[in-house]
């Protein structure tokens, strides 16, 4: 089998790894989230995000850029300081409306 980068689960699964793993989103860090281990609870659990974020985008610059809604927030600007790029941050996006 070719490795087929734009399928729907492969996204997902991608997704998943880069909201996991400590390098990179590091979310369980402040966030539970299903499947998490050893989750902070600094941040509001994420679930039902589809429903409490129905636009898209408002989900993306939350984790582009927290303090353009709360300026006192410390989640970490992702976007912004370049820690995650817009594609990741869509793929962490997609995995996210899963929960
Ligand atoms: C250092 C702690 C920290 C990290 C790491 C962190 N967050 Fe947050 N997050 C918060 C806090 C605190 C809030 C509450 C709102 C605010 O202060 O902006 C929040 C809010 C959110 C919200 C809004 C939730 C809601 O119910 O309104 C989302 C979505 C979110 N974070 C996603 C993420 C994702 C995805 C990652 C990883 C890429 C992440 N966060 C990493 C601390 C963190």
């Amino acid at each position: 089998m070719f490795y087929v980068p734009s399928s729907y689960s492969d996204v997902i699964d991608e997704g998943k790894k880069l909201t996991f793993e400590r390098k990179k989103g590091n979310c369980l860090a402040c966030h539970m989230i299903e499947d998490g281990e050893l989750a902070g609870n600094n941040g509001p659990p994420l679930i039902a995000m589809k429903a409490r974020f129905p636009n898209k985008q408002d989900l993306f610059n939350q984790i582009w850029d927290a303090t353009e809604k709360n300026p006192n927030s410390f989640m970490p600007p992702f976007g912004k300081h370049g820690i995650l790029t817009k594609k990741e941050i869509n793929k962490i996006v997609e995995y996210l409306y899963t929960l």
